[in-house]
């Protein structure tokens, strides 16, 4: 058994688009996933009441205080906050993220926001979204509106979660367009990075901008395949294009030199402007905020050109060795994945300050007993996990905090409500919340302070 320290943040983490519903109640306007699920025939699901968190979150912040959750990460609608481009904050939704962090405050469960989860409102997806520079200066009135409003009592915020994975979805749009995949991934993931810099820089020059500021890149420890010459060079470049070019800029102020000349060399040209250099040199991250699942091997060749190495390891389970166990969404459940990513972080980038922003698992919750869901599976995965990263911790990792994805099941993107991560369990019929036996644990656990 080995003890956490007394101030380690242990939290549940969400987002807006996947649990708040209420997609078109006072004045919200639709973000990009209402209309992925509306307008297009690939989803069958769509979040337009999702859990009803929007007005269930009395419920939701006191099933979190049960569970002894010291902090929750959420993130904040952009488009419910700010329903038009130009036009005022939307009071009833301000009045929503007030009351819910009022709530988290009275129950001693610290609130920490994100303020991009991958619902970019339509005023601006429409016109291209990160593809287009206009988008920065958006988020970053976002930012600060968000800043002003709620900066006095969150005092730990993300910027952008996941870029990767949003930049992946302009890939795949080009793709289908038959646009240039790779160019669209770079541009947008650049356009993200410059802005994740100009809202850390309005943060710190804000009155109330004395917490701390940070991204939650995902990111997988990438390992080669064997030791040919071939493949410990591509392991390297996935390393390069889906850990390093998430990290550099935060935590470095500038991209992998050799990342600058793959791209160049693969004639991939991007809008980058020496004022966007300064900004992202300028303003480095607090901390990082690291979601983590699985691993990555790489065995072929990395094919910058269409640039899908991350998904594509991470999905194809024939990759794996035949002991290996999976996820209900093909995860390979590998926890000495947690120690490597965490001693990566601390060798490569001088031990920065660090959250475990998402880490969980999606199982079946078929087993039933008593009434609980009996998920052991999850609990499996979550000691394994969190086990590695107290040993990483142990060997002089700074991490100070951990948040769980997710507290309860909530709509899986493209997977819909087929796939279920949450500690509680919910019925999307009834709406009605069960705990988990891994709620149960993750409580104990707490209490413990110690795996
Ligand atoms: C991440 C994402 C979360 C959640 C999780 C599990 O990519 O940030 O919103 O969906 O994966 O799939």
């Amino acid at each position: 058994m080995s003890k956490f320290n007394k101030n380690f943040l242990w939290g549940a983490a969400s987002a807006a688009y996947q649990i708040e519903g209420g997609w078109d109640q006072d004045g919200r306007t639709p973000c990009m996933w209402d209309s992925i699920c509306h307008d297009y025939d690939y989803l069958t699901d769509n979040g337009d009441i999702a859990c009803d968190h929007y007005n269930r979150f009395e419920e939701d912040v006191e099933n979190m205080s049960k569970l002894g959750l010291k902090g929750y990460r959420f993130s904040i609608s952009w488009s419910r906050l700010l329903p038009d481009i130009d036009g005022p904050v939307n009071e009833l939704g301000l009045k929503f993220y007030n009351d819910l962090i009022d709530k988290l405050i009275d129950n001693n469960i610290e609130p920490v926001a994100t303020l991009l989860h991958f619902d970019t409102p339509m005023y601006y997806e429409g016109k291209g979204g990160w593809l287009q520079r206009d988008t920065i200066e958006g988020f970053t009135k976002f930012a600060k509106v968000a800043f002003d409003c709620f900066g006095d009592r969150v005092k730990k915020w993300i910027t952008i979660n996941e870029p990767y994975i949003l930049a992946n979805m302009y890939r795949m749009t080009a793709q289908m367009m038959k646009k240039d995949p790779a160019l669209a991934a770079f541009q947008s993931s650049h356009y993200m990075t410059v802005a994740h810099a100009r809202v850390v820089e309005l943060y710190r020059q804000h009155a109330m901008g004395d917490g701390l500021i940070g991204h939650s890149p995902n990111l997988s420890m990438v390992y080669p395949e064997n030791d040919s010459k071939e493949v410990i060079e591509n392991t390297e470049i996935a390393d390069l294009f889906f850990n390093k070019w998430y990290l550099e800029p935060a935590l470095k102020g500038a991209y992998p030199k050799r990342a600058l000349e793959l791209l160049e060399e693969y004639d991939i040209i991007i809008d980058i402007t020496q004022e966007d250099k300064v900004i992202i040199s300028e303003n480095l991250s607090d901390f990082v905020g690291v979601n983590t699942y699985s691993r990555m091997i790489i065995k072929d060749s990395f094919d910058l050109r269409s640039y899908s190495v991350g998904t594509m390891a991470l999905t194809d389970t024939s990759r794996s060795d035949a002991n290996a166990k999976y996820t209900a969404y093909d995860w390979e459940v590998f926890p000495q994945g947690m120690y490597d990513i965490l001693v990566y972080l601390k060798d490569q980038y001088n031990n920065p300050r660090i959250y475990i922003t998402e880490n969980g698992a999606a199982y079946d919750d078929k087993t039933v007993d008593n009434g609980v869901i009996n998920d052991q599976e999850r609990i499996d995965y979550l000691h394994g996990y969190i086990s590695k990263m107290k040993e990483a911790i142990d060997d002089g990792v700074n991490v100070q905090g951990y948040f769980v994805w997710t507290l309860m099941d909530n709509f899986e993107w493209m997977k819909g409500y087929s796939i279920k991560m949450g500690l509680i369990h919910v019925d999307f019929e009834s709406l009605e919340r069960t705990f988990k036996q891994s709620a149960f644990w993750y409580k104990e656990l707490i209490q413990r302070n110690e795996i």
